[in-house]
Order: structure tokens, then C-alpha cells, then sequence
């Protein structure tokens, strides 16, 4: 894998990533246990599960801030276990535990990032400029960070984790928290990088979401991967339609 990625060079392939820690009140939690699934450029790929079901783990692997115990995973033909540096220079990764700088602005803190990516100057200037304006950051972009709301933060988070405009991006519930039209923003968001042939992953425990984003759903619980299909296949399974009783079926008849 890396050198044989049989995906092209702009998606994510999970092959049997497993992460065990160690706990000393619990002892070894297996909290992804042997996890596979493609996510294709052009593609919105959904993980879903409940509270502790292995999703922000599973994607701190594909984004390199974890080793896996054991598999792999490449990231546009880049091994994530061999090839880290390659890895990170074509993903953006928003985790919930993402940080800002409360001394410095929105602004500073988008271009120290920038920076950081080693864009150029203008690049930065340009592209902080489209994206604030997409999601309606302007009124707050020299406020500091420290004294922005949860959903001013999340935004700043977003756009300092796709300035560099990464092929891949990972976000891990990247709606938690945030009103109804803050939300919208950021599916809006997510809809625009699919036109533009982004493979975009992101986790979730809002069935709704996945059913207006996803085109692909991985259903993951107790680690394990139940299912890993078409929204359309998903919702399939029972008579509703709905989401939340393919759900709700799926991990009752296989967990
Ligand atoms: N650093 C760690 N040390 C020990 N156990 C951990 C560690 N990180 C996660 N876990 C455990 O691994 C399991 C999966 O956690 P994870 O954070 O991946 O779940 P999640 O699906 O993201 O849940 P949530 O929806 O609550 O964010 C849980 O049992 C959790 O307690
Ligand atoms: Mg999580």
C-alpha cells in the first residue's frame, strides 16, 4: 500500500485498522477493531455511530495523529503508518479537540495556520477572503479568539483546517453544537467540496446529516464496521426509509 494504492491518488483506503489501548481501570479497549472501507474523490463518506463507538479514533488514524495497533490506511496513495509527512500535506483534519489561540484573531490564527502549510502570502490572503465570506466570518475576523461564541470558534476551526485547500478532508462532527444556519453553512460547504472532487469524511451521531450528505455510510459500533454502503442501500434495509431504523436494525441483528 503507498506505493500501490489501486485507488487513484485522491481517496482514503482503510485497510483492517485496529487501535487497542491500554486502560488501566478497563484494561485493553478494543476501540476499532479491524475496520475497511474506500472513500472516493467526488464522495461524501459518513461514519456513524453512537457515543464511544471508535469514530474519532478511527479517524485520528487516517490523519496520522494515532498509530494504529495494526492495518493501514492510505491517504491519496500515501501509507498513513509509512508515509505521515506525504499523508498530512494532503489532508485537512478537523477534530472536535481542535484548538485555537485565544490571544490571536481569526484572522491571525487563519494565516499562522496558513503559514504553517507554507502557502504563499497571497494564496493565504485569497483564499481567507473567499472563505470567510462563505461562511459569513467577516464581522467577527479581528475578534479574538477567546472571545468568540462555540459556533464563531467551529468556523474559524473549519476554515484554518481547509485553507490549504487539501485534497482530502476529515472532520469529525463538524455540526456539533452549532445552530441550524451555522450548520447549513458547513453541509454547504461540504456539498461545494464534492462538486469540486474533494473526498470528504466526516463522523456523526445525527442520522439526519448523514441522510442529507452522505453518498456512502459507514455504520460503526463497538469498533466494528456492521455496514459500509450506499446511503440508498442503508436506508433500504426497513420499510420506513429512514436512517435511524436501518440503524437501529443493523446493529440489533448484528451486535
Ligand atoms: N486515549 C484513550 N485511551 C483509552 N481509551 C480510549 C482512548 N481514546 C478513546 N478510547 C476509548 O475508545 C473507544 C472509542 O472512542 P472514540 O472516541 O473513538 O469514540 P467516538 O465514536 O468518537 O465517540 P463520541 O461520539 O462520543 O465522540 C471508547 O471506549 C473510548 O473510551
Ligand atoms: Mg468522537
Amino acid at each position: 500500500m503507498g506505493d500501490d494504492p489501486g485507488l487513484g491518488d485522491t481517496g482514503v483506503k482503510a485497510e483492517g485498522l485496529v487501535k487497542i489501548f491500554k486502560d488501566k481501570k478497563r484494561g485493553q479497549v478494543r476501540a476499532v477493531d479491524d475496520v475497511s472501507f474506500e472513500a472516493h474523490p467526488g464522495e461524501v463518506f459518513g461514519l456513524l455511530g453512537i457515543n464511544g463507538a471508535g469514530k474519532t479514533t478511527t479517524l485520528r488514524m487516517l490523519s496520522t495523529m494515532l498509530k494504529p495497533t495494526s492495518g493501514d490506511a492510505s491517504v491519496c496513495g500515501f501509507s498513513v503508518t509509512r508515509q505521515g509527512t506525504e499523508v498530512r500535506r494532503n489532508i485537512g483534519f478537523m477534530s472536535t479537540a481542535t484548538s485555537l489561540y485565544g490571544r490571536l484573531t481569526a484572522r491571525e490564527m487563519v494565516v499562522y495556520f496558513g503559514k504553517l502549510n507554507r502557502m504563499h502570502p497571497d494564496k493565504i490572503e485569497k483564499r481567507m477572503k473567499v472563505l470567510f465570506e462563505l461562511f459569513d466570518m467577516n464581522e467577527f475576523a479581528d475578534t479574538r479568539c477567546d472571545k468568540l461564541s462555540t459556533g464563531m470558534k467551529q468556523k474559524v476551526s473549519i476554515v484554518r483546517t481547509v485553507l490549504h485547500d487539501p485534497q482530502v478532508m476529515i472532520f469529525d462532527e463538524p455540526t456539533a453544537g452549532l445552530d441550524v444556519l451555522t450548520s447549513r453553512t458547513i453541509v454547504d460547504f461540504v456539498r461545494q467540496c464534492r462538486i469540486e472532487k474533494k473526498c470528504v469524511i466526516f463522523s456523526t451521531h445525527i442520522m439526519d446529516e448523514v441522510d442529507k450528505l452522505c453518498d456512502r455510510v459507514g455504520l460503526i459500533h463497538n469498533g466494528k464496521l456492521l455496514a459500509c454502503e450506499p446511503i440508498e442501500d442503508l436506508k433500504s434495509y426497513t420499510d420506513s426509509g429512514r436512517v435511524e431504523d436501518a440503524f437501529v436494525k443493523i446493529v440489533e441483528a448484528k451486535s
